[in-house]
């Protein structure tokens, strides 16, 4: 048992000797050494080394209902015991296979109601992405292949999500797929300028139109987007932006995923970010949140129109997963779904935001280096800058953003820097005094981030 041998063990020499990280320079980290993450329960974490840390963004933005929930041990454990493997393949399911795609389709926006499974949020962008081609393909039209996705777009590390995505460094290394390009992304405070947000969500909106005139639609899939784009910064897109996306789509016939990996299941304050910002999807895919983190599942939740063609005149979809309806991890979601409805997390979701967005403004909208503050539902971002007034980058981007982001570790609250920007997208379950907690620690930490960065500057 690790337990037992935890305390005489040298984890981190273990780690650097025998692990490789995901999304990590292994130099760097060896210099600095891993944290060894031993426990949780509710919101917080334990270390290896008797740290008690404020998990300000729920994992990876995936624990919606707080860790250490019995009611998802036994789920898995019962179902465990029941039936711990069965395949979806051979003409057979299983029983949580088919509750949770009902459960699915109840929830999901209006005409969304057929699910298939995977593994990960990028297995679903996968899958969403092969079965809008194959889609077209089907109705004769093969050459409709291009997919539209935005610059600072996340939607996996498969080589299809990666290509999918704007994360430029993803691209050089070996994720730049032919056909899919990116087109901006509705950053106001990046990009708006002199505009009002209203203006530039309907520019940025017509960026895409722009790119469809240009290559063709007869040549264009699809357009994939985050509702608002998270690993991107927490991007909100201003209202005006997605109406217009549903009528530029719906125009042209090109069909439009929302990557819900994120957003789903209250994170955004309605149950899922299409509910939030209006979207209407052909496609939406979901993980994380949904079994919270506590097993990999993912889904992709198909509209009649699209499973009606793939049902119906494509034949075999050639195309799946050797643990696609897992019982145990679908068992897991179903509780986890059920802890979501009794404990009405996506309305706590939603009142809490406002409650976090007011302590935030009111401790932080007068630093000189915090620019904005923004943030729907529980998930939100701190823009730091180097000039407030003209919302200007710092020279080195993202240098500062990793100094604050370590400060934070040193007051114990697990924050994610993004380039400059701060993001936080805690567990559902946070209550107000770990609100309270967690806009103290991150302000300790901004402030001691100015003081280093000032001192600099003097030198
Ligand atoms: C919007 C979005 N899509 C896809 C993914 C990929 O999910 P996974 O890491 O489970 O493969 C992520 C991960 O953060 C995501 O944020």
């Amino acid at each position: 048992m690790l337990d037992e041998i935890g305390g005489s063990v040298d984890w981190q020499g273990l780690d650097a000797a025998y692990h490789l990280h995901p999304f990590t320079d292994h130099k760097s980290l060896h210099e600095s050494k891993v944290r060894v993450i031993t426990s949780a329960e509710g919101v917080f974490l334990h270390d290896a080394a008797g740290h008690k840390i404020l998990d300000g963004m729920a994992g990876l933005w995936c624990v919606a209902t707080g860790y250490s929930r019995r009611e998802l041990v036994e789920a898995a454990t019962t179902q465990m015991a029941k039936l711990p493997y069965y395949n979806t393949f051979f003409k057979t399911t299983t029983q949580p296979t088919v509750a949770l795609a009902q459960r699915l389709a109840q929830i999901a926006p209006e005409g969304l109601n057929h699910a298939f499974f995977a593994c990960s949020g990028s297995e679903a962008v996968d899958t969403a992405l092969r079965m809008a081609r194959v889609y077209w393909q089907t109705l004769g039209q093969p050459n409709k292949k291009i997919i539209i996705g935005r610059e600072y777009g996340y939607h996996g590390s498969t080589t299809l999500g990666a290509s999918a995505g704007g994360m430029v460094d993803m691209h050089r290394q070996a994720g730049d797929m032919p056909n899919f390009v990116q087109v901006m992304p509705p950053y106001w405070y990046g990009y708006g300028g002199q505009m009002s947000p209203a203006e530039f969500g309907i520019y940025a909106a017509l960026q895409v139109e722009s790119k469809i005139k240009e290559l063709g639609a007869e040549n264009i899939a699809a357009f994939i987007g985050e509702p608002l784009q998270g690993a991107g910064g927490v991007i909100i897109p201003p209202e005006t932006y997605w109406p217009e996306i549903n009528r530029i789509c719906k125009e042209h016939d090109i069909l439009l995923i929302a990557d819900e990996v994120i957003c789903g299941f209250g994170r955004t304050g309605k149950m899922f970010g299409s509910d939030t910002f209006g979207i209407k999807p052909d496609m939406m895919t979901m993980a994380k949140a949904i079994t919270s983190g506590y097993i990999p599942l993912s889904a992709v939740m198909l509209h009649d129109r699209v499973a009606d063609v793939l049902i119906n005149e494509t034949g075999e979809f050639y195309h799946g997963f050797t643990y696609s309806g897992h019982p145990v991890a679908c068992a897991v979601a179903l509780a986890n779904l059920d802890i979501i409805a009794q404990e009405g997390l996506v309305q706590r979701a939603e009142a809490l935001g406002v409650i976090i967005r007011q302590k935030l403004h009111a401790a932080l909208d007068n630093h000189p280096m915090v620019g904005e503050i923004r943030g729907v539902g529980l998930i939100g971002a701190i823009e730091l800058t180097a000039d407030k007034r003209s919302r200007k980058f710092f020279e080195k981007r993202g240098r500062v953003g990793v100094i604050c982001r370590d400060y934070c570790f040193e007051n114990d609250l697990m924050m994610r820097a993004v380039r400059d920007t701060m993001v936080f997208s805690p567990p559902l379950t946070i209550a107000l005094d770990e609100i309270d907690l967690l806009v103290t620690r991150l302000s300790q930490a901004i402030a001691q981030t100015y003081e280093q960065v000032k001192a600099e500057v003097a030198l």
